[in-house]
């Protein structure tokens, strides 16, 4: 690609201030007008492991992580046995010579010291801001003025007392001035646009603002690695805009209050991580049953039971499509990137208050904690939608909460709402809300209720999802979620390196399915791939149950997401 990217990763233990030094970082570069991509990976300890932060930025798109790094700033000998291998041939390592010794071999990579420990020691007296020094020396690298870092260092530690904060600042000089000093020959140029109309988010906070954009009234939740940012976000800003957070004693409770909030007449949402997930599954099929919409956004972590909790993974999909005692419709949805975890949002609250289901968007660790810089939203653009009320005048003696509808969508009132009333409940009911156990009415009421997701199937041919087919053809990557830049850019590789043309198709809503449109894509092509970071290939055993086709599956299953190089290999495995 002819864009410059520069991708630096930074390594150290956890709680030496990797992450801070990293999102720092970003923050600054992004402020100077470069396209950013931030990942971060940590251990489940709060202090001790391995902590990663890798910034990859450049002049063009910044779509996935990559692979191949330009230069690796190891803060320890753990760091750097970890990552050497991921370092370009021409490219860099930086090293503290304390507590790092590099192997003899390192092939034509340059390496080059940087005293964290004593260059923070030499200006603070002390080595706690050794990663302040870690941020000057990357900063300078990326070209940025070191009044970008100051500013910032001086936001992010205000409330760590003017003692911090100058030993900080000390820190940052002392590295910028080392980098300036001693890295000329690693030093680069970037052309900067420092006033497009961005803001940097994580997907966590995508989809926080996501929801205040929807008009969410109602949050209730229970922290859980890596969800606990929407969460904490929303406490903090959802009352600013008249709505209300809370907190319960767990996911069994906060969901169940969401039930309550939605059939009062409440914009609603949960957000979890599988485990949390699985504890709500009873309660979700109440929401179901009683035809309460509200959403819930599953951030997918590592591992059955506590497993990977800082890792990602997209195993929750089965579990979100087929997780339920009885028959109980939801519709599930998975955000293509950052940007599009702000999008999907308001398009969840629209499914679930139009067709009064649950809405479960799966977003993923990686995802969650990855920051980008995306254009500022245009909030005029983004469509509420409020589930069916009665007519006004409706005698209570004749409503009929459940009515047997074409499209099996009946009006939902607010309780006392024009005097009416209706019973919500689990048991199956009559088309008043009453119990009824006749088989009659329950064939027809679990009729009524899927055929809701029938007529959103049909209704989603007219929304958009990624579709990109190239004429002729034959080979295609199907996708869902995260997995979208990786995907994106390998095509771009292919077509760049080997002249090779791959379709690509990363449906949106995973279900109900839009068949005829995934059915017209699949038809042409012979080889059809699927990557997906889990152990037993979901999306694929799914698509294979619905379609009758072979996918080729390419699994990975580390914690870690796929980069763009790896599903290059795998298709040019295939071809
Ligand atoms: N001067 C003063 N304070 C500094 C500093 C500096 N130079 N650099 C960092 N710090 C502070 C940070 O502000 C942060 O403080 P806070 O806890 O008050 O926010 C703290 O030191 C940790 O630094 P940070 O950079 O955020 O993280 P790290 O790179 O050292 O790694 C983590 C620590 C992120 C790995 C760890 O704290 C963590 O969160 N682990 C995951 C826990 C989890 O979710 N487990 C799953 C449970 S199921």
């Amino acid at each position: 690609m002819a864009s410059d990217d520069l991708v630096i990763r930074i390594a150290g233990e956890g709680g030496e201030g990797i992450i801070s030094c990293g999102e720092i970082l970003s923050k600054a570069v992004a402020r100077g007008g470069l396209n950013i991509h931030a990942f971060r990976t940590f251990p489940a300890e709060i202090k001790g492991g391995l902590a990663m932060f890798q910034l990859r930025a450049s002049t063009g798109p910044t779509l996935s992580l990559k692979q191949q790094i330009d230069i690796l700033l190891a803060f320890n000998q753990e760091a750097y046995d970890a990552y050497i291998k991921n370092l370009k041939n021409s490219g860099t390592l930086l090293y503290d010579p304390k507590l790092c010794q590099p192997d003899e071999h390192l092939g034509q990579r340059r390496r080059l010291e940087l005293p964290l420990d004593s260059l923070a020691a030499e200006v603070t007296g002390g080595t706690r801001a050794k990663n302040m020094v870690a941020l000057g020396a990357a900063l300078e690298l990326y070209d940025m003025p070191v009044e970008y870092g100051q500013k910032l260092v001086q936001e992010f530690f205000a409330g760590k007392g003017n003692e911090v904060l100058e030993a900080n600042n000390k820190g940052l000089d002392a590295g910028y001035r080392h980098s300036q000093s001693n890295y000329q020959e690693i030093q680069r140029h970037f052309e900067r646009y420092p006033d497009r109309n961005q803001v940097l988010v994580t997907g966590n906070e995508a989809v926080a603002l996501g929801a205040l954009a929807a008009g969410v009234e109602y949050v209730a939740g229970y922290p859980i690695t890596p969800a606990t940012p929407i969460f904490e976000f929303l406490c903090k800003e959802l009352p600013k805009f008249g709505g209300v957070a809370l907190q319960f004693e767990d996911e069994i409770a906060s969901l169940a209050a969401g039930i309550g909030a939605s059939f009062v007449g409440k914009r609603v949402m949960t957000a979890t991580s599988g485990p949390g997930l699985s504890l709500m599954s009873e309660t979700l099929n109440l929401a179901s049953m009683a035809e309460c919409p509200l959403v819930i956004v599953n951030v997918m972590r590592g591992g059955p039971s506590t497993g990977l909790p800082t890792k990602t993974e997209q195993s929750d999909l089965k579990f979100a499509i087929y997780g339920t005692s009885g028959e109980a419709p939801r519709c599930i949805m998975a955000p293509v990137s950052i940007y599009d975890c702000f999008w999907q949002i308001p398009r969840a609250f629209r499914i679930a208050e139009r067709y009064q289901i649950p809405v479960i968007v799966l977003t993923d660790q990686s995802m969650a904690y990855t920051s980008m810089n995306i254009d500022a939203p245009d909030l005029d653009n983004i469509a509420r939608f409020r589930r069916l009320r009665p007519e006004k005048g409706v005698p209570r003696e004749t409503f009929k909460r459940y009515a047997l509808t074409d499209d099996g969508v009946s009006p939902m009132p607010i309780p006392g709402e024009d005097n009416l009333r209706y019973m919500g409940t689990g048991l199956e009911h009559d088309e008043t809300g009453a119990p009824n156990y006749s088989p009659e009415n329950h064939e027809a009421m679990s009729a009524k209720r899927f055929r809701k997701l029938k007529t959103l199937g049909d209704h989603i041919t007219q929304q958009p999802m990624e579709e990109y087919e190239p004429e002729g053809t034959e080979v295609g990557l199907v996708g869902w979620g995260s997995t979208y830049g990786a995907i994106q850019e390998a095509i771009e590789m292919l077509k760049e390196r080997d002249g090779i043309n791959v379709a690509h198709l990363h449906p949106r809503v995973l279900s109900p399915l839009n068949e005829w449109r995934i059915r017209r894509f699949l038809g042409p092509l012979k080889k059809i791939i699927v990557p997906e970071e889990n152990y037993t290939g979901q999306y694929s055993h799914f698509l294979k149950a619905k379609f009758g086709i072979r996918p080729i599956e390419v699994h990975k299953c580390q914690g870690i997401p796929f980069t763009s190089e790896e599903i290059y290999d795998a298709v040019k495995e295939e071809l």
